[in-house]
């Protein structure tokens, strides 16, 4: 850090604004993410005033939930668990792996089959987590989850926790700590609401605190096929590209809605094509990977603009970016054109070299951006 003092993760930070058991925290030293200004993606979308990424997919296991692990595990800890359980679309399933690996815990995780991304069960498998693949999609894997923890002595780590909220909240601190005021708007993907709700419970601490002078509003974006909230009935049948967010039943639903109305926010729902531009915008404007739900944020932002729920002439706009990219490479492979392939020579390099060297559109002709 710029004073010279070591990061030892989110509660050893914000240890006084967090309701959370006095022991030494179990942690990967999560958070500290970069607020990343994005100009170019602010151009391509339309927007005039500041953008800012905060790149969450930099935390240790790739998303954002590693704030609200830190919490929840050491609560867990400090409550005398023995073994925790999550239901997941897979972040939380690695994170609670992860977590429950550095405590010395055991962790079950139950996943829909064959609906996460790759990167997220590799690495539920690898931090030794017990994964069960559920026939169903998360609401029923959730479902499962909480009827288990009625009958058998394992703590919940999903985010109806009020633990994992503790935690999620110190990204809306550190937004407000790096830009030294709060943003006009935070644009954020929803798929169980938790994040949402925490975001919005940490900008209304720091206010409270009075650290920051206003707050923001909030824009919560959901996929089309998933949207829930948006509808305001549950989806029985939920379908995204964005694996992550392909929720029907969102466990903090109301809260989430009630924040969204107490920041005079708005929620959006955007289809998976949206997404799929905005992903690779992402990656080829402003050079971050994201997995598709991150980048719901940014699609809901630009149809926001477009349609005029948000300025675009001024302002200082947030879009939090939950998951890393190689989270889910298998989405890339599939949505990409793959490479050339040539033989080693230099005749058939050249060849391939040559028509790419003479064409200097090839490059932004690939990416069908509107200008
Ligand atoms: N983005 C990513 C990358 C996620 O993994 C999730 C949720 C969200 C956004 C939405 O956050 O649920 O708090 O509204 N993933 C959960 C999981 C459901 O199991 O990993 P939310």
């Amino acid at each position: 850090m710029a004073d010279g003092s070591i990061w030892r993760g989110v509660i050893h930070a914000y240890r006084p604004f967090l309701q959370i058991a006095p022991i030494d925290p179990v942690t990967l030293y999560e958070g500290n993410t970069p607020l990343l200004p994005a100009p170019r993606l602010a151009q391509a979308i339309g927007f005039h005033g500041s953008l800012y990424l905060k790149y969450e997919g930099l935390n240790p296991t790739g998303s954002f939930k590693d704030r609200g692990m830190t919490a929840a595990i050491t609560q867990a800890v400090a409550e005398g668990a023995q073994a925790v359980i999550c239901a997941s679309t897979g972040n939380t399933a690695a994170s609670a792996a992860a977590y429950a690996a550095r405590a010395g815990l055991q962790a079950l995780v139950l996943i829909p089959a064959g609906k996460i991304a790759l990167g997220k069960l590799a690495a539920a498998m690898a931090y030794g987590a017990t994964v069960l693949a559920v026939e169903g999609n998360f609401d029923e894997a959730l479902a499962l989850v909480r009827r288990a923890v009625e009958v058998y002595p394992i703590a919940l780590v999903n985010s109806l926790n009020p633990y994992r909220l503790e935690g999620q909240q110190t990204a809306a601190f550190e937004i407000c700590d790096q830009l030294r005021r709060a943003p006009d708007w935070l644009c954020i993907p929803v798929g169980n609401a938790g994040n949402i709700t925490a975001y919005w419970k940490g900008f209304r601490a720091y206010h409270q605190a009075g650290r920051i002078d206003g707050l923001p509003h909030l824009l919560g974006v959901q996929a089309e096929g998933a949207a829930p909230l948006v509808l305001g009935h549950p989806v029985d049948h939920p379908e995204t590209i964005a694996t992550a967010i392909r929720i029907g039943r969102p466990a903090r639903g109301p809260e989430a809605l009630q924040a969204v109305r107490e920041s005079g926010g708005r929620l959006l729902a955007v289809s998976d094509a949206e997404i799929l531009e905005a992903w690779r915008m992402l990656a080829a404007l402003e050079g971050l990977f994201v997995e598709p739900a991150s980048a719901a944020s940014i699609a809901g932002l630009r149809r926001a603009l477009a349609q005029g729920l948000i300025p675009s002439s001024e302002g200082t706009i947030v879009a939090v970016l939950t998951g890393h990219g190689l989270k889910d490479p298998e989405i890339a492979l599939r949505t990409l054109s793959p490479p050339i392939t040539i033989s080693a020579e230099w005749d058939a390099f050249r060849r391939a070299l040559e028509p790419i060297l003479e064409n200097p559109l090839a490059r932004s002709e690939r990416l069908p951006f509107p200008s």
